[in-house]
């Protein structure tokens, strides 16, 4: 059967990657999770103590880091590896949430972020979720969908995820990291997060996991 690439973009926390790992386990493709690969980069510039205006530092750091995911036998997930380690839910933290756009944004990070998600899914048969894949990294997808739900409901999914890792974090500082990060990653200059012409606009706030799951499919269908 025809491997297609599927591309998930949108607003943060509005469920593409609980979206796209679904539709990816029913067609048995390849899911990749591109903001994992951002909160890596900035875990690992945090670790290293590397500023992030330091760009000979960044891009050292750009050919010491090496980012792999693994699915975890026991839960299913895929989980980040940053050089080998498991490193998901150090990724996944408040810390690393609130300066991910300010590393997201570094075209050198940008570029080298693409390269390797454009060969991840070279062969298609693939979904892979993120703000630029169907603008930048796979503009020829055969399925573009773009995801928003209002920041509340978002902020309020965001909090109980949050809260089943053991991190208890307020609302109102939820909404606000939100916001900014929506308004850093569609202002940037380098791919910022955009519908692209082409993307199908789904809208999250009043639907369930499932009928995403069936949207996105109907699509697929529609494109095989
Ligand atoms: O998807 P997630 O919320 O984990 O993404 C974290 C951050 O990574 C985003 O807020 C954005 O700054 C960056 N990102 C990006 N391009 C992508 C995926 C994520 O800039 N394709």
């Amino acid at each position: 059967m025809k491997q297609l690439v599927i591309a998930i973009d949108g607003y943060s926390s509005c469920g593409k990657s609980t979206t796209a790992k679904a539709v990816a386990a029913e067609l048995h493709y390849a899911y990749v999770d591109t903001g994992a690969m951002y909160r890596a980069v900035t875990l690992y510039l945090l670790e290293q103590n590397i500023a992030f205006h330091d760009l000979a530092g960044v891009e050292r750091a750009l050919h010491e880091l090496h980012i792999t995911f693994r699915r975890n036998r026991r839960t299913g997930r895929n989980e980040v590896c940053l050089n080998g380690t498991i490193r998901e839910d150090d990724i996944r933290q408040m810390r690393i949430s609130n300066l991910v756009s300010e590393v997201s944004v570094i075209p050198m990070v940008r570029h080298a972020m693409v390269a390797q998600q454009q060969r991840m899914g070279r062969k298609r048969g693939v979904v892979m979720d993120g703000r630029d894949i169907g603008t930048t990294v796979f503009p020829d997808a055969e399925v573009k969908v773009f995801m928003t739900a209002e920041v509340e409901v978002r902020a309020r999914r965001r909090q109980e995820e949050l809260a089943s890792k053991g991190e208890i974090v307020g609302l109102d500082d939820i909404v606000e990291n939100l916001r900014k990060r929506d308004y850093l990653d569609s202002t940037r200059a380098e791919s910022p997060l955009r519908r692209a012409p082409d993307a199908v606009l789904l809208d999250t706030t009043h639907i369930t996991i499932d009928e995403q799951v069936d949207f996105v499919l109907e699509r697929v269908s529609a494109a095989l």
